[in-house]
């Protein structure tokens, strides 16, 4: 790791990953030929981007211009407005200034804050869209300013419609709802959030490794009939929903009477083993829409992740596939794909 936050250059592409995966996301651009530099905690730069996103990258964006003052003083918004001034008008902007997600990071979090409002001041409201959901429809551009530590500034932007995530620095926090059973239902939302459509009401749900309930209990709440396949047990409301059924057996050991909209599985169990059995629902068209965490708590994570990829797609005949490790995951990456009938 550098010892002070590394400037990136203009022209490159800037990341952001979850702090103690940068060598995972060094790796992946490094396979990927995109000559990789590490900038400091959870933030890298590359040469060009991959065709594939990487997992363990949460955002990118094209680096326009640098700062790095020396004694980390200010850099005025006019310098930051002029270097913004050759971006296209035509679209609107997606404004985020974030920091990285790192302990030092954070710190600048004030910076960040004080920054995006002074820029925002300076730009005429209509130029400006607030909703993520509208960007990518309205080709909209998203202007990333990254406050990092030591003084650095980096102003980068991508088309919304090709950028990773619209939330800053790719943190798309969700909120935690008072009677949620666990962390992971934020990790499910986080998922959903990111899919052009959402199971919903009629829709059959599969819920591998389901206990104690939190990824059910959401999709219960969008009207959905979830079948919950766990040896564990489920939390009591859940068991008295007439909308969901546990079954209470291994999911290896599992075959569903009728073939579901949706398949869901969080299961603590080895990646490859459960790509696996992924792939054995994708052949068998067991399931036309798939979303899938996948447990990484191995050192050497990308050879296994390459692995699963093409246990899906080769053996499990799933298409689209999207692996990406989420704001909400830890040391999991959260798999998406669909099966065509
Ligand atoms: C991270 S928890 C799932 C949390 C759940 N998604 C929620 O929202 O509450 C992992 C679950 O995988 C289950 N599991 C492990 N091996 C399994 C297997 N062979 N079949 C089904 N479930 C399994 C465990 O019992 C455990 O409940």
């Amino acid at each position: 790791m550098p010892a002070q936050t590394l400037a990136a250059q203009p022209g490159r592409w800037l990341w952001t990953c979850r702090e103690g995966f940068e060598s995972h996301l060094f790796e992946e651009l490094l396979w990927a030929d995109a000559n990789p530099r590490l900038l400091g905690p959870a933030l890298l730069e590359s040469e060009r981007r991959p065709d594939v996103p990487p997992a363990f990258g949460r955002a990118a964006e094209k680096v326009i211009a640098t700062w790095a003052p020396a004694g980390g003083a200010q850099v005025p918004v006019e310098d930051i407005l002029d270097a913004l001034s050759g971006l296209p008008t035509h679209v609107p902007w997606v404004l985020r200034a974030f920091t990285p997600d790192s302990e030092r990071g954070n710190t600048q979090a004030g910076r960040a804050e004080a920054l995006e409002a002074a820029v925002r001041a300076a730009i005429p409201p209509h130029r400006l869209l607030e909703e993520d959901h509208r960007a990518r429809d309205a080709g909209a551009l998203l202007v990333g300013l990254c406050v990092a530590p030591d003084g650095v500034l980096v102003a980068g932007a991508v088309s919304a419609r090709e950028a990773l995530s619209l939330a800053p620095g790719g943190r798309r926090r969700m909120k935690r709802a008072g009677e949620s059973p666990s962390r992971a239902a934020m990790k499910l939302e986080e998922a959903l959030d990111g899919l052009a459509h959402e199971p919903g009401r009629g829709d059959v749900c599969v819920d591998l490794g389901a206990a104690p309930g939190g990824w059910t209990q959401r999709l219960v709440a969008r009207g959905a009939r979830v079948v919950a396949v766990d040896p564990a047990r489920l939390m009591p409301e859940l068991t008295k929903n007439p909308k969901v059924q546990h079954v209470q057996q291994s999911a290896f050991a599992y075959a569903p009477e009728e073939p579901a909209d949706w398949l869901f599985c969080d299961m603590a169990w080895r990646p490859q083993e459960v790509a696996q059995l992924l792939a054995k629902w994708g052949r068998r068209r067991w399931a036309r829409n798939l979303v899938a965490n996948i447990k990484l708590p191995m050192k050497d994570k990308n050879p296994l992740l390459l692995r699963v990829k093409q246990i899906l797609v080769d053996d499990g005949g799933w298409e689209g596939l999207t692996v990406r490790q989420l704001y909400h995951d830890r040391d999991e990456v959260t798999v998406t794909a669909h099966r065509m009938r």
